[in-house]
């Protein structure tokens, strides 16, 4: 036999009342099913919980210690009562979302959105490639994935939320700046190009291949920013997310090529595992992105 949580309540209210008919009374039960509870409790314990002094009773040392125990039982529970209907509300919880690299610019901006919507909620944020985010969902280590090209099986569900244009870049005294490009022409290029593993480093390799070109790829790098600087750098041209250029295509650092065939017209995508049945938080994190960019 276990202690329950029942005979702990009957207890602490017998230990409030120091009375087992007062007890009974305010537990709607009868003054036998009362003293069996406390009965059961004090065999469980190996205690005597209350001792009787003339016609009153009092509680035990033993008696003062389980109180506090089942106090602290008590209110935990009810704390977790708590938690729990707020996260059925979606209001706290744990939201693990991670992101492509090259998405991981806007997609901070969001979270830092949500952020100041839900200030209860925690977060696991993580930043990867592509080939990385598909292992982590395969692996059940986040809610939501935000990436741009999403795997091609049923496995996983995804709804694309935003365009992402990918433009090939130069650096602003490049001679093919203000000309037609064709495919033929950029394959002589150098292209520098992101890791394997990359979801643009995907694009990249696609567009050559269904132009039945080949690509001199020259330095890789891991990053974005590495990409960006090796370009105004001089290592050659690249192929990027329209969304990591912003602040060089403000200040004029970076030239957009006009490629035939470019931009390569793709989407940001919400991706979550078709058999993980989203958390309240995870849900509302997802309507969130989907209706601010509706
Ligand atoms: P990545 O992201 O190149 O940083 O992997 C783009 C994508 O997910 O398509």
């Amino acid at each position: 036999m276990q202690i329950t949580f029942r005979q702990l309540k009957v207890f602490l209210k017998v230990a409030e009342c120091l009375s087992y008919t007062k007890a009974a009374d305010k537990l709607f039960m009868s003054q036998p099913a009362v003293s069996k509870q406390v009965k059961q409790l004090e065999e469980m314990v190996g205690h005597r919980l209350f001792e009787k002094v003339g016609r009153r009773i009092f509680l035990t040392d033993a008696g003062y210690e389980l109180q506090k125990y089942a106090d602290s039982i008590i209110n935990l529970v009810a704390e977790a009562k708590e938690h729990l209907a707020h996260m059925g509300g979606g209001e706290k919880g744990c939201l693990k979302v991670a992101a492509a690299t090259t998405a991981s610019s806007f997609a901070i901006d969001m979270l830092g959105q949500f952020r100041r919507s839900y200030p209860e909620v925690e977060f696991e944020f993580k930043v990867t490639n592509r080939e990385t985010l598909i292992k982590k969902l395969e692996d059940n280590l986040v809610d939501l994935v935000i990436m741009g090209a999403p795997p091609e099986n049923s496995l996983f569900n995804a709804e694309p939320f935003m365009p992402n244009p990918l433009v090939f870049i130069a650096p602003t005294d490049h001679p093919l700046i203000g000309k037609k490009v064709s495919l033929n022409a950029l394959s002589k290029e150098t292209i520098i190009a992101r890791e394997e593993g990359s979801g643009t480093r995907q694009a990249l390799e696609k567009f050559f291949q269904d132009g039945n070109k080949e690509i001199e790829v020259g330095t890789i790098f891991n990053s974005n920013d590495s990409i960006k600087r090796a370009v105004m750098s001089g290592f050659g041209l690249a192929l990027v997310s329209i969304h990591t250029i912003q602040v060089e295509l403000e200040n004029s650092s970076l030239a957009v090529l006009d490629v035939k065939g470019a931009p390569i017209q793709k989407n940001w995508h919400l991706v979550h595992h078709k058999d993980k049945e989203l958390s309240a938080v995870a849900e509302i994190f997802r309507n969130f992105i989907l209706e601010k960019t509706a």
